[in-house]
């Protein structure tokens, strides 16, 4: 078949399985519930992301109250024996410019005054697709029959354009050294209410927000790789750039928290206003001032996830830091702990009060998972019992968690209490975890075997409970069968796939050439201009972003240029520093191992 067919006949199989899927009810997943209520939640796929779409909640009762996040209320009827709940994507989603799956996952909170009721939802788009403007010109296809040739990948290669990847994201006055000619200084003057200096950080994603959630769980996740596989960073001689690559985000998160007023800053930024906006993070104010505005977390707030996963961030940071740079490591300890202690002395989520923007795009769903890894970190560095205290009354028991992810760390919490402690039901929770992910688990497995989650970011759950897998086989179990799961999951992203290609930005020959990242879409800086047309237009990026794991494939392992952000490589990395570490100690097969091949097999057009 020639490209066009392949193309054509992918759309059709695509156009099949979209109307299978929306035209039928789905039942409404329920994250938790109390006496009389629930939180639910459902999945919009992301292929209605971009357009309009509806959904129709039916429920077996009467409901009292409902409450709608990331959607717009339509109608309702809820008082009649039965309920019909009709919501509208929001306008965020039509901005064009769809996001990690936070802007896809919809919650619906009901409250009854009898018991709780049965829901299902039915998605439908607004009107039928026609083509996906936003990303014309964009898909990569191939054609064969032949599966790819099981072969050994660079991991301590893939490791060093991932440290790439995160310089380029840098916010604020570069340094020096800066290794990404197409970047330099921007924000520098992101400021809080009275002036305080808060330039620094990294740019989320292909946007230019800072968002705290996330770049504190992704510093976290990668200080935390850091930490148990150091030599990893050693033998692939990027010991050095690693930490230099660390320290960003930790000197900014110093900036962001001040403990004498007790106020913490955990995004800047708007999210509208900086999605409309397409360019270069140096020439964000260039033609007007753009609003960036910095949102805050008081002692009147609670901010128990963003406070505790940034408290987690520093308390590791003061880890890995302690041998490198004392005086470094005890000041980012000693913020780690006025920060938890914040984070700890009002407990909620912060977008009931205090960052309600954040809630369009990285609403926590829980607190006490980062509460309790924080508590960890600093039981670590401190050998301090109340923290482990802390830690054990902060874990959630027998949750399996749906990921694990810059919003739920229940999974990493359970990992480093068994370290701890060695209880078998830590480990328990564990493997039920990496189980749910791994062949004849809960998951959708592609055919050529990636743990597929999500439409959005599925190669960053895949990269993640890899990373957990790793983390196991450390704690020594799991052997070699999450080993030989995790090594599969990396290795179907760096090449071992239906394309043939890394689906990391630089490594090897063939890799994505148009991800949805503002900087690397713009020509030579400074003068050329840039725009939405150098997105909206086909052909690929003028500049190279190395190192950056893009969202990912479908579920039939094709690929169409999508999204990257912080968030996507931290799991990854960690989980190729985790790799390198037991290639270190000889304890990896390599491609000729048979137990490589077998699911390559399965691969072929
Ligand atoms: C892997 O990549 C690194 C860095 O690019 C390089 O120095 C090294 O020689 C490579 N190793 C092998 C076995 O090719
Ligand atoms: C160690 O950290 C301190 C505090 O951040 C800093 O002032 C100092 O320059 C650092 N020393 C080195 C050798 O980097």
């Amino acid at each position: 078949m020639s490209t066009t067919h392949v193309a054509v006949f992918w759309w059709i199989l695509a156009a099949v399985l979209f109307s299978i899927i929306h035209a039928s009810p789905q039942p409404l997943h329920i994250r938790t519930q109390w006496n009389n209520g629930i939180d639910g939640y459902f999945i919009v796929s992301p292929s209605l992301l971009g357009r309009g779409w509806t959904a129709t909640i039916t429920c077996n009762k009467e409901i009292d109250q409902i409450e709608i996040w990331s959607a717009m209320l339509i109608s309702s009827n809820i008082g009649s024996g039965k309920s019909t709940i009709v919501v509208r994507n929001d306008d965020i989603f039509s901005d064009g410019d769809s996001h990690p799956p936070e802007e896809v996952e919809i919650v619906v909170r009901m409250a009854t005054d009898n018991n709780i009721p049965q829901c299902t939802t039915e998605t439908n788009p607004i009107s039928a697709p026609a083509t996906t403007p936003a990303m014309n010109g964009r898909t990569t296809l191939l054609t064969t029959t032949e599966p790819p040739t099981p072969k050994d990948f660079n991991y301590s290669e893939a490791l060093s354009l991932s440290i790439l990847f995160y310089d380029a994201q840098r916010s604020g006055v570069l340094p020096a050294d800066n290794p990404i000619p197409w970047r330099s200084d921007s924000a520098v003057d992101d400021h809080g209410d009275y002036g305080e200096d808060l330039s620094g950080g990294w740019y989320n994603a292909g946007d230019h927000v800072k968002f705290n959630l996330p770049m504190a769980s992704s510093a976290h996740l990668l200080s935390w790789g850091l930490e148990i596989w150091k030599d990893a960073y050693q033998s692939a001689g990027q010991l050095d750039m690693m930490y230099d690559m660390l320290k960003w985000p930790l000197d900014y998160f110093l900036k962001c928290w001040n403990p004498q007023t007790q106020e913490y800053y955990a995004q800047v930024g708007k999210g509208k206003e900086d999605h409309r906006y397409w360019g270069r993070p140096e020439d964000m104010s260039k033609f007007r001032p753009m609003w960036r505005p910095a949102y805050k977390c008081t002692r009147n707030d609670q901010c128990s996830d963003v406070a505790g996963e940034t408290a987690a961030a520093l308390a590791s940071g003061a880890i890995v830091f302690k041998d490198r740079n004392a005086t470094y490591s005890n000041e980012l300890l000693t913020a780690a702990k006025s920060l938890y202690a914040f984070a700890k002395s009002n407990q909620g989520t912060y977008g009931t009060t205090a960052i309600m923007d954040a809630n369009n795009y990285y609403r926590s769903n829980s607190y006490k998972d980062e509460l309790c890894t924080a508590a960890m970190e600093l039981y670590k560095v401190t050998n301090d019992a109340s923290y482990l205290q802390d830690a054990i009354s902060f874990y959630v028991p027998n949750s399996k968690s749906w990921a694990f992810s810059w919003d739920d760390k229940n999974v990493q919490c359970a990992l480093m209490l068994y370290r701890a402690q060695g209880s078998r039901h830590y480990a328990a929770q564990v493997d039920d975890f990496i189980r749910s992910y791994m062949p004849g688990g809960e998951l959708t497995q592609t055919p050529c075997g990636l743990a597929w989650r999500l439409g959005v970011g599925p190669l960053r759950y895949a990269a993640n409970a890899a990373l957990v897998a790793l983390m196991a086989v450390d704690e020594g179990f799991g052997g070699d069968a999450y080993k030989i799961w995790a090594l599969k999951q990396i290795n179907y992203m760096l090449g071992d796939n239906k394309q043939r290609m890394s689906y990391q930005i630089g490594y090897g020959t063939k890799y994505p050439q148009k991800p949805y990242h503002r900087a690397s879409s713009c020509p030579d800086p400074p003068t050329s201009p840039c725009g939405w047309d150098n997105i909206n237009n086909p052909g690929p990026s003028p500049q190279i972003l190395w190192g950056a794991l893009v969202g990912g494939p479908d579920v039939n392992d094709v690929y169409v240029d999508n999204h990257v952000g912080c968030d996507f490589n931290a799991g990854f990395q960690s989980a190729l520093a985790g790799l390198i570490h037991l290639q270190n100690q000889g304890r990896l097969p390599s491609s000729s191992d048979p137990l490589q091949s077998q699911q390559i097999k399965n691969c072929v057009t």
